[in-house]
């Protein structure tokens, strides 16, 4: 890789400030200093800048408690990120794993790895969500079976994969789903003529949203945690 790149990828500097820092022969290769961007950083290298050791990362999978009121967008101009949350420099090069609405919280999972969230967000590997809603008006045992059955969503051609729903009490309940249509669960409730007035993911494939975490905290995934996807 080329050492302005390894700088930038290392410290969260842009192409062009590393760049700067490499001309003004700040930076150290194996005990050379070395003051071209161009320059191949060999695969061991040691890299010194003001003294400290710059290693890359492996790629990075955490789960974040997503807040209310954020987006899953790297940039936005009129909503804080859920990139905001992370004290990570290099946080531009995540990705969320799909999204959740502005107004819905929970489990949200961030990564580097397109692959490993490919696997959890394409149709094709059927990766299974749960979603606590809370809705406005009394559910019924009918919902159940329209949810079962596939439901019929405004401006969409094709019915909702068989969906489960799983009745807390009159206005609460889980919902199982593995397809990620723009703002699914709202919609189904809205097919069977509810509103969602409250969204939480609880759940994505077997993890589950780690109970420590309030609003806005993240951690780092274990790698048996990786593994599962
Ligand atoms: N379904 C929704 O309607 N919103 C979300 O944020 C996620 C799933």
């Amino acid at each position: 890789m080329r050492l302005d790149r390894f700088i930038s990828e290392t410290t969260g500097l842009s192409r062009k400030e590393s760049s700067k820092v490499v001309q003004s022969a700040e930076v150290t290769v194996d005990g050379v200093v070395q003051k071209k961007g161009a320059f191949k950083v060999p695969q061991d290298a040691t890299v010194i800048w003001n003294g400290e050791h710059l290693q890359r990362m492996g790629p990075i999978y955490l789960m974040i408690n997503k807040p209310l009121n954020c987006v899953c967008a790297n940039h936005d101009s009129a909503h804080i990120t859920v990139f905001a949350h992370l004290d990570i420099p290099i946080s531009d090069k995540l990705h969320t794993v799909g999204r959740l609405d502005l107004d819905t919280s929970g489990l949200l999972l961030i990564t580097d790895d397109g692959q490993w969230s490919h696997r959890i967000t394409s149709p094709k590997y059927k990766c299974p969500k749960v979603y606590h809603a809370w809705l406005a008006e009394p559910l019924n045992a009918a919902d159940i079976e329209a949810f079962a059955q596939g439901l019929q969503l405004t401006g969409e051609t094709t019915l909702t994969a068989p969906a489960v729903l799983d009745i807390i009490n009159e206005r609460e309940a889980l919902v199982h789903v593995h397809e990620g249509r723009y703002h699914q669960v709202r919609r189904m409730f809205a097919a069977v003529g509810n509103n969602v007035v409250k969204l939480h993911r609880e759940q994505v494939g077997p993890l589950s949203l780690d109970a420590d975490l309030t609003p806005g905290d993240y951690r780092f995934l274990t790698a048996a945690e990786v593994a599962l996807f």
